[in-house]
């Protein structure tokens, strides 16, 4: 049976931080694309004239100056205005939706507010039919994530809840299950037998750049470990889908959240950039964490033993994603030369730019057997055609929710972080442009050495 299409869309947030950033450029690429449907914005105080100056803003921002789709997106913009525990502006905005019969209602505002906002809704006879999306950190720890899920489900079916983790919609991520289930050559490789390690560096140059208030209820392993990070170890370790079911894949990728071992405080190391303290929204003496290193353990029988290392951080010494998948060394030295660790390996950047590379070690021209370590790139692009947003809020709108997390998997990656939230292991300090504490080294230890992205090519 075809799945209908929503027929409005209302986001919640619509002065926010992220409507700017994600948004309005995600619904110009919509527009270009053909989306012609009514657009709602809701928030404190945006009126629509604030609204379209906020778009124009977001727009010009980002490059993007097709007059044609952004002159549409003014025509479809329409604006609510009021306080999110208020019924009365349940009742505007019902009104505003007019005949509408399937509305999409994103909710792009604080995590703090989904609940309220999701009874403002029900409350008002906005939830018939209707789809709804809800942006991460999809609850504070297992027990609010539960808990946020049964307001859910009081009014909402789960094939309408559309837990976004924009991860999941870039180019990359999907290209490594792409490639890892497309080529039968790695699966034979792809294991404990032959892997000596993965790592997964997620840095971030910048600091918390205004949005203090946010990330002190926060802190990086709620922000991004919990969510993009174990996203990006399932698209790489899970098992090959079964079948050609639509849930396949979210099968498969729950199976592997809850074969993660729960990790333990031992196995964290958080830090916190010096200067942190004094960013606005900041708590004074806060130990939220802007930097978290973890080792990771998957308790099934492709992965025992293979220690899996994720780092994420502000104020790193550049912006990049990328993953190291490490083979082991050869079992002997056959040229009594000692193949270097991590000669042979896989490496994957998902951004800036998106490469694939395969690492091997290949004789040296000369008389000698000595070899150099050599790389394979078979994907090298610029960076990703289609922004995550719009993809996901595309398919958000025709209901399809592959690309969203669904609860049980939501679950499971809490229970990974759960025992060591907030303030339960030491926090180091760390010099803004490092790659975080020394702590970070030693826990890598022999398992190391850490591999350090380098910087997009033409850059210093
Ligand atoms: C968001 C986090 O989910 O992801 C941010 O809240 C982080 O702190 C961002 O900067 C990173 O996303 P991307 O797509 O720029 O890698």
């Amino acid at each position: 049976m075809a799945v209908p299409v929503s027929d409005t869309l209302v986001f919640f947030g619509a002065t926010g931080d992220l409507a700017y950033k994600q948004i309005f450029p995600s619904l110009y690429g919509l527009i270009r694309e053909g989306f012609d449907l009514p657009v709602i914005g809701v928030s404190l105080d945006g009126s629509i004239e604030r609204l379209r100056e906020r778009a124009g803003e977001s727009l010009e921002h980002h490059g993007l100056t097709d007059k044609g789709a952004s002159e549409k997106l003014m025509e479809l913009l329409r604006a609510v205005r009021g306080d999110y525990g208020d019924p009365a502006t349940f009742e505007r905005l019902r009104k505003e939706m007019g005949e509408a019969k399937r509305p999409l209602h994103y909710l792009a505002i604080h995590p703090t507010m989904f609940a309220r906002v999701v009874e403002g809704l029900a409350g008002s006879g906005c939830v018939e039919n209707a789809r709804v999306v809800l942006e991460k950190p999809f609850g504070r720890d297992l027990a609010s994530a539960r808990e946020l899920n049964d307001i859910l489900h009081d009014h909402f079916p789960e094939e309408a809840i559309f837990r976004i983790d924009h991860y999941l919609g870039k180019e990359p991520v999907q290209n490594i299950l792409y490639t890892r289930f497309a080529n039968p050559v790695f699966e034979p490789i792809w294991n404990h037998h032959y892997v000596r390690s993965i790592q997964i560096t997620m840095a971030e140059e910048f600091g918390v750049e205004g949005r203090g208030k946010f990330y002190e209820e926060a802190g990086a392993i709620r922000d991004v470990l919990q969510n993009h990070m174990l996203q990006i170890l399932a698209a790489l370790t899970m098992d090959p889908p079964v079948g050609g079911d639509h849930e396949a894949v979210r099968d498969e990728k729950g199976r592997l959240f809850k074969a993660i071992r729960p990790l333990t405080p031992a196995d964290v190391v958080r830090g916190q950039f010096d200067g942190y303290l004094s960013e606005p929204g900041v708590r004074s003496g806060s130990t939220v964490e802007t930097f978290a290193t973890v080792k990771l353990a998957i308790e099934n029988w492709r992965w025992a033993g293979v220690p899996i290392f994720i780092r994420c951080g502000k104020k790193l010494p550049l912006t990049v994603t990328e993953i190291l998948v490490e083979y082991k060394r050869p079992p002997r030295e056959t040229f009594g030369e000692i193949v270097p660790v991590a000669s042979s390996h896989v490496r994957i950047r998902i951004s800036p730019d998106i490469t694939m590379s395969m690492g091997l070690r290949l004789k040296k021209p000369g008389e000698r057997m000595a070899g150099q370590d050599v790389e394979l790139t078979f994907v090298r692009q610029a960076a990703d055609d289609m922004p995550a947003y719009q993809r996901l809020l595309g398919d958000a709108m025709h209901g399809s929710s592959e690309l969203f997390a669904r609860q049980d998997s939501i679950e499971a990656q809490w229970r990974v972080v759960d025992a060591v939230l907030g303030n339960v292991t030491p926090l180091y300090s760390y010099r803004p442009g490092s790659w975080g504490p020394e702590e970070a080294y030693q826990l890598i230890g022999k398992h190391g050495p850490w591999h350090n992205p380098r910087p997009p090519e033409g850059k210093p």
